[in-house]
């Protein structure tokens, strides 16, 4: 995607060719910074501090860490210590434990001075698989919002988004968003209702940048308003990613996910997912009993960081002292709710034996 018209990706080999760069994207939208990585330490910090989010981001920044981790020693002891260190940074997002599983495959059974190069070669690879798979899920799903666009007589479709599922999210292109650029290129008139997504803002921070760099026209809400606007005919189609997909449809994603798959379902507004394969976890099958969800700090409830009017960027309380705060980052809509998932194969109907017919391989492997 552009950034101030540049084509970039969000994850790139730094002209060293070793260490890693990155966007940070907790500076993000008011100041646009690299942040150069060059350890496993780096990485997994990076990960668990959300300078990366977003699934499959942080599967990929994951995955070099783990060439970072060799470069530095490339003995079985490091390459354990270094997984079992980038799986703990976020427990949701699957695409991790799958990157981790890539890299050890590529690398255990080779003689040490074979890893690194191997590793790098990995890491790289999954980078480029990600965006061929992006591409995809982008044209299938914008056949769904041109289709919703052809009639609506000139009026824009209209899409709501929960959280940031877009190219920030992945090595590039997005999920969720990557059919919205593929409409909005091919002139298909779009427009997409960003959630703020509290508490750490990625629609408002990070979707409505990365739309506004692509000139998608959009508007920011507050969280609670997508029912409303679903009341009034407002919304064509509820459009978000995954951090994980139960090999039966369920769904796991930002905190807030359900409650909009909740209030399409009683306004007829069809629900779609878009993710990649890497994000369907075949060993589990009941999502809200079976997905780990993460908890994170108090602080980012309690708080809110934005732009003073004399251009800094503060961090202010918004809760009493001494009141208690609870922060889940995610939450599990039932496969019922959903209408269908985007992937790089297809619009695949939310249940084990579509699935596991359109990812037989990898269906099979988890048995
Ligand atoms: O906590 P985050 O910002 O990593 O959460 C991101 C999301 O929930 C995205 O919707 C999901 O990872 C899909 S990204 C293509």
């Amino acid at each position: 995607m552009k950034v101030d018209g540049k084509d970039m990706r969000t994850i790139w080999l730094e002209p060293d060719g070793w260490s890693v760069g990155i966007i940070d994207q907790t500076a993000l939208p008011h100041q646009f910074t690299t942040v150069r990585l060059s350890s496993v330490q780096d990485v997994a910090r990076a990960i668990a501090t959300m300078q990366v989010r977003g699934a499959p981001l942080i599967g990929a920044t994951a995955a070099y860490g783990v060439a970072l981790a060799l470069r530095a020693d490339a003995s079985d002891e490091a390459l354990e210590r270094a997984c079992t260190t980038l799986a703990a940074t976020r427990p949701s997002a699957v695409n991790l434990k799958w990157a981790l599983d890539e890299m050890v495959a590529v690398v255990r059974n080779r003689p040490r001075e074979e890893r690194l190069a191997a590793a790098y070669r990995r890491a790289a690879e999954i980078c480029d698989e990600d965006v061929a798979i992006n591409q995809a899920i982008g044209r299938h799903g914008a056949n769904l919002i041109g289709a919703i666009a052809a009639n609506r007589a000139g009026h824009p479709a209209q899409v709501l988004t929960h959280c940031n599922a877009g190219w920030l999210a992945t090595v590039d292109f997005g999920t969720a968003l990557a059919p919205i650029y593929v409409a909005h290129d091919r002139g298909a008139a779009v427009h997409v209702w960003v959630d703020e997504t509290r508490p750490r803002n990625q629609g408002a921070a990070l979707t409505a940048w990365e739309l506004g760099q692509h000139g998608v026209p959009h508007t920011v809400i507050a969280d609670n308003t997508g029912g409303h606007l679903m009341q009034h005919g407002m919304v064509d189609m509820v459009l978000v990613g995954a951090d994980r997909v139960t090999a039966d449809g369920d769904v796991c994603n930002k905190i807030g996910t359900y409650l909009k798959a909740l209030a399409a379902k009683d306004n007829g507004v069809p629900f779609y997912v878009g993710l990649p394969s890497p994000t369907i976890d075949f060993s589990l099958s009941d999502g809200a009993a079976e997905i780990p969800i993460e908890q994170r700090t108090a602080d980012e409830v309690a708080t809110v960081t934005g732009r003073t009017v004399d251009g800094r960027v503060e961090k202010v309380r918004i809760v009493p002292e001494g009141s208690t705060v609870a922060n889940y980052g995610f939450d599990v809509t039932p496969a019922r709710l959903v209408s269908g998932l985007i992937t790089e194969r297809g619009v695949i109907e939310p249940r084990r034996d579509a699935l596991a017919a359109a990812f037989a391989e990898r269906a099979q492997a988890a048995r």
